[in-house]
């Protein structure tokens, strides 16, 4: 009896080659981009130790969402839930020796144990952009212009994509104003955070469970719908003024309730979201303390990630994701019989030397037979070699499309189906 195939790891995709295309396209876009304002990439490891996120990226996180175990010498690691602790620890091992302000980026996988839905999975691809080093809101401000950027370059616009900003500083204050002790600082942003996701009345008894009065329950309340509040902030006027001026401000609102799950964010925090469906789409930040945090000298930073996943869904719904190509830009060439074969090798070696994308079919084989996998496999062209074309110096070129077969001289071969792919 035959087995039914092993199944994959809940909450992970497999990569067929429609999906691979997918996300190299974005990878590429989000080359283009990073590269386009001065970005260098990097990478760190796919494990770390567990304590280096308990240092600031919050319970939630660690607690709940790393995929953690125990190594075979006793220490606890974890698939990597995020990159900003790595890069912190990166940074703060050569703080020295690294030229700043430092601009890196990168795309890679990560992994959190959350319950899976669109666009969400337990393993997925961020990419990661941070400036580190300049103790100015210019440097915030640069990052919501990459977020634009991105945007436009894959073709979302400001009547759907918006960038949502706030600062933790600001919100300290008026928090503090509502007399809110210090040591629930932390409670009250998890509540702010959980204003969107929560109805009126849950999100009333939660932050009535967090030991909050009733008139600070309505200050927050308030507080989250003042639309104004922004104009208050020296960073966010600066923000706005520099996102005008590069041209992006149709891309950005302000709101009070954007606020990050997050601890290490101590200023200006924002995310992107879909607003025709709710989707958040990006999430970062700017932090202070995080470089000491993991043993290096204090030194500001600002970033943000953006899943691979929920961009892939809200592209497609706005059909903006290219179509799948399969091999359209590669030339097979057949076997015509066991007489020809080497000279059909030889012709591919040829071809791929001029820079040309070749395969050839494996077996001596029907042509009709070679022909129709070359149309399967989404090929233009095929190209045959018999005993006659040999004897002539000459190929015959198959257009798939069209069905029509021409014969070419070999000496303009490479010319023919540079240009016939082009
Ligand atoms: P984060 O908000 O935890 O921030 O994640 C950023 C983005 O990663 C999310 O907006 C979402 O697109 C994607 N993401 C997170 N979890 C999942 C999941 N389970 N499935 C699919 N996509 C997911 C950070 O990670 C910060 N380290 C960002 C940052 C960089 N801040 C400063 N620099």
């Amino acid at each position: 009896m035959q087995q039914s195939p092993v199944q994959p790891i809940k909450g992970t995709r497999d990569f067929f080659p429609e999906l691979m295309q997918t996300r190299q396209w974005l990878a590429s876009k989000i080359i283009k981009v990073s590269e386009a304002f001065g970005y260098q990439p990097y990478e760190g490891p796919y494990i770390e130790k567990l304590e280096l996120y308990a240092a600031k990226s919050g319970d939630e996180l660690v607690k709940e969402q790393a995929f953690c175990f125990e190594d075979r010498g006793g220490e606890f690691v974890t698939l990597r839930p995020e990159l900003t602790p790595t890069l912190a620890r990166m940074v703060a091992q050569k703080q020295r020796q690294l030229a700043f302000p430092l601009r890196w980026y990168q795309f890679g996988p990560f992994w959190r144990y959350e319950r899976p839905q669109r666009g969400r999975t337990r393993e997925f691809f961020q990419w990661n952009i941070d400036l580190l080093g300049v103790n100015s809101a210019i440097a915030d401000a640069e990052m919501i212009c990459i977020c634009a950027a991105f945007f436009e370059s894959v073709g979302l616009t400001p009547d759907t994509t918006k960038i949502q900003i706030n600062h933790r500083g600001l919100m300290d204050g008026e928090i503090n104003r509502l007399g809110i002790e210090p040591d629930q600082k932390k409670d009250v942003f998890r509540l702010i955070d959980r204003r969107g996701k929560m109805d009126e009345t849950a999100w009333r008894k939660y932050a009535a469970d967090l030991g909050l009065k009733n008139n600070q329950i309505n200050g927050i309340s308030d507080l989250l719908m003042n639309h104004d509040l922004w104009k208050t902030s020296e960073d966010l006027t600066m923000i706005n003024d520099v996102v005008k001026a590069a041209g992006y401000e149709t891309y950005v609102e302000f709101s009070p309730t954007i606020i990050r799950g997050l601890d290490y964010y101590t200023g200006t925090v924002f995310e992107a979201m879909d607003i025709r469906g709710g989707r958040a789409l990006l999430g970062g930040g700017h932090y202070d303390n995080l470089i000491s945090d993991v043993g290096g000298e204090t030194l500001p930073g600002v970033g943000f990630a953006m899943g691979d996943v929920m961009i892939s869904v809200v592209l497609e719904d706005y059909g903006l994701l290219p179509d799948y190509e399969g091999l359209s830009d590669t030339v097979m060439v057949t076997i015509f019989d066991e007489t020809t074969q080497a000279a059909s090798l030889t012709l591919a070696s040829t071809l791929r030397s001029h820079g040309l994308k070749v395969c050839v079919y494996p077996e001596c084989e029907k042509l009709v037979k070679q022909f129709k996998y070359a149309d399967r496999m989404g090929m233009a062209v095929a190209l045959v070699l018999g005993p006659d074309e040999i004897a002539n110096g000459k190929v015959a070129v198959k257009d798939l499309q069209t069905r029509e077969q021409v014969e070419v001289s070999a000496d303009i071969i490479v010319e023919t189906l540079k240009k016939h792919l082009a």
